[in-house]
Formats: C-alpha cells, structure tokens, sequence
C-alpha cells in the first residue's frame, strides 16, 4: 500500500471514529435529556403544617401538589409553568367535612396530611416562599 493509500485510509478511520465519538456523546445527550425530562419535579414546601378546611359535600376540589399555588392548599393553575409534570389531586368529598390538607405535599395519603410534615426531612427543608 503506498503511503498516499494509507494517509486516506488513516483519515477515514479518524473520520468514523470521531463520527462514531461524535454519534455516542448525542445520543448520551439525547437520552439524558430524555431521562429528565421523564422525572416529575419535586414539589416545593408552601407550608410546613397542614391547612385546616371546611370542604362542601359533593362539590369538585382540586388540592395543589406541586406548592407553587398562592391559593393554597388548592390549585390556581402554576403547576402548568412551574412545575411540569406535575398535577394537582382532584377529589369531591361526600359530605361537608372539615379536614387537614397537606401543606408540606410529601404526604402519603394525598390529600390529607398524614402527619410527614413531622419528619426531619420536611423540618430541615427549606420553606418556599414566593418573591
Ligand atoms: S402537612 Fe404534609 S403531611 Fe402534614
């Protein structure tokens, strides 16, 4: 092979490796674009204690989960630009009651608070408060 040959092999082979490189860094990108934007964002603390609410038998309540509502503890809609992927828990209780509503939103038992605000995660954790 002469020499000439073997420069334009040589550069192929560079030429693809670098493409081959090139192809693997995209699509470690693209699929770590893709993990996260699968992963809900986690909800920031409105409060740190529940919220304590007469609810109407029979009519729709939708409780916020994200903790960006000024209106809570229910939903005013900012889960749409501020936390997407989350929604927000519709329920429709069936008698006027009065209830403890999660403040903190890492309650397992949503919406009601089932006394997690209690833990030391959620006390250590920073409160959100809007600006
Ligand atoms: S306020 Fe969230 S569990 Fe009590």
């Amino acid at each position: 092979m002469s020499m000439k040959k073997m420069n334009t092999l040589m550069a192929k082979l560079d030429h693809g490796w670098i493409t081959s490189i090139l192809k693997q860094s995209r699509i470690t990108a693209v699929a770590s674009k893709a993990h996260l934007s699968t992963i809900p964002p986690e909800p920031v603390i409105p409060s740190k204690k529940p919220f304590k609410v007469d609810l109407d038998g029979g009519k729709r309540y939708s409780w916020c989960s994200c903790g960006y509502s000024k209106k809570q503890p229910f939903c005013d809609g900012a889960h749409k630009t501020k936390a997407q992927g989350l929604s927000p828990v519709r329920f429709v209780p069936e008698k006027d009651s009065t209830v403890w509503l999660c403040g903190c939103k890492y309650t397992n038992n949503r919406p009601y608070c089932d006394g997690t605000h209690k833990q030391d995660f959620i006390i250590s954790a920073p409160l959100h408060e809007e600006n």
